[in-house]
């Protein structure tokens, strides 16, 4: 604990002196403020008061959350507090996150989730796979969920040359093309060490990539982002309105990939030994973090920060913005972009991930709270 808190006081010098360097300022729209858009039916999620990063929501509307994450240089409500895993059944009238038990042997003293994705097997087993940062290295876990006890069944950590000692791998997620219990994935990555991702933030040095993982085969299948988060695949093509649009073969998935610093959305074509080819890039006006599809319409929800240095300068009076934009119809020339909802952070500060699932929208923030809303 006492090496993340001084690699937070790193984190915040840094961030201060960078108030010099206007580059910087503008790769976290040090500035932008915005205008508040609200939603009729939202309310904040009871049980989640110092973040909630990620949020998975699964086809049977089983929503799981990754909370109380520790992050160098960002704040923190719970900072003695090891980080969990909630889950909220959408179903009910009333959802509730209800915390879930972790099976005994796993190292929950130091458990520190950050991006969670779901795999479902052919018997309808629910995986998690979490991606967990330790203080100097990270690890992706695989849990099994048990429905009737509402736990989970810690099954296997994975550790890779190309995860460790890396700062912002942020998840995982699988093609879906496996049955057993570690399916194919991919897993972002970068080269870059603790003090090297703040010298990335000076001098835009694009060193983070994508890396596929599976037991036969890992391999970097895109390179050179200034951070590469927030990945996730289309959903079942026979969906996807992009593909009917631009009458895409039936093979075609895509792969988005979320640029924070750079602003970007990046769209990639996903080949069948997973190689990826760059389709598009879309540019906006805030750093982009955790995308999502709307697996019943194909189209992208991204948690957003319209003014990331308030990230990491923390001041309750001043407090970071949220904002959540819906992307349409990506790889047309025109997309559609919706700001759907924004606030100042008098309600939410710092939103990371905006999640749909049959009307009922799911906001997370990196260190705040969670909101819940019908749409
Ligand atoms: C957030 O991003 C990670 C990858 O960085 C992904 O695994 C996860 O599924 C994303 N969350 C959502 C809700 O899409
Ligand atoms: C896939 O990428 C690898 C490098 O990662 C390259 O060697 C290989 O030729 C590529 N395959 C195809 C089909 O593009
Ligand atoms: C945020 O907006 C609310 C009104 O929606 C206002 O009362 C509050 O002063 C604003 N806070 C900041 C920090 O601008």
């Amino acid at each position: 604990m006492g090496r993340l808190l001084s690699l937070s006081l790193l984190g915040i010098t840094l961030a201060l002196l960078g108030e010099k360097f206007l580059v910087l300022r503008n790769r976290l729209k040090a500035s932008r403020e915005v205008e508040s858009i609200d939603l009729l039916n939202c309310h904040l999620i009871k049980g989640i008061e110092a973040g909630s990063e990620d949020i998975d929501i699964l086809p049977n509307g089983l929503a799981f959350f990754s909370v109380g994450l520790k992050f160098p240089g960002l704040h923190s409500f719970e900072s003695e507090r090891s980080g969990g895993l909630l889950m909220m059944d959408l179903n009910e009238a009333t959802p509730r996150a209800l915390e879930l038990r972790i099976s005994r042997g796993f190292n929950l003293a130091s458990f520190n989730p950050h991006g969670i994705s779901t795999f479902i097997d052919d018997d309808d087993t629910i995986y998690l796979f979490v991606v967990n940062h330790l203080e100097l290295k990270i690890t992706v876990e695989i849990f099994k969920y048990e429905e009737e006890q509402n736990s989970l069944l810690h099954i296997k950590t994975i550790r890779h040359e190309l995860l460790p000692r890396k700062l912002s791998p942020e998840a995982v997620y699988d093609d879906g093309s496996s049955t057993i219990h570690l399916p194919a994935m991919p897993a972002p990555s970068q080269r870059v060490g603790f003090v090297s991702q703040y010298l990335e933030t000076y001098f835009n040095l694009h060193w983070a990539n994508v890396v596929y993982y599976s037991p036969d085969e890992v391999k970097v299948v895109a390179e050179g982002f200034d951070t590469a988060n927030g990945i996730s695949i289309s959903p079942d093509k026979k969906y996807d309105p992009c593909r009917n649009m631009l009458n895409f073969p039936q093979s075609w998935w895509f792969i988005y990939v979320a640029d924070m610093l750079a602003h970007e959305i990046h769209v990639f074509e996903k080949h069948a030994n997973m190689n990826l080819t760059q389709l598009k890039v879309l540019k906006l006006d805030t750093l982009v973090d955790n995308l999502s599809i709307d697996p019943s319409s194909g189209d992208i929800w991204v948690g957003c920060h319209p003014n990331g240095q308030k990230l990491f300068v923390y001041d309750p009076n001043n407090p970071p913005s949220s904002e959540v934009l819906r992307i349409q119809n990506i790889l047309t020339e025109t997309p559609t972009v919706t700001t759907v909802y924004a606030n100042n952070g008098s309600v939410l500060q710092g939103s990371s991930v905006a999640s749909v699932h049959a009307g009922k929208l799911l906001i997370g923030t990196l260190y705040h709270r969670a909101l819940y809303c019908e749409l």
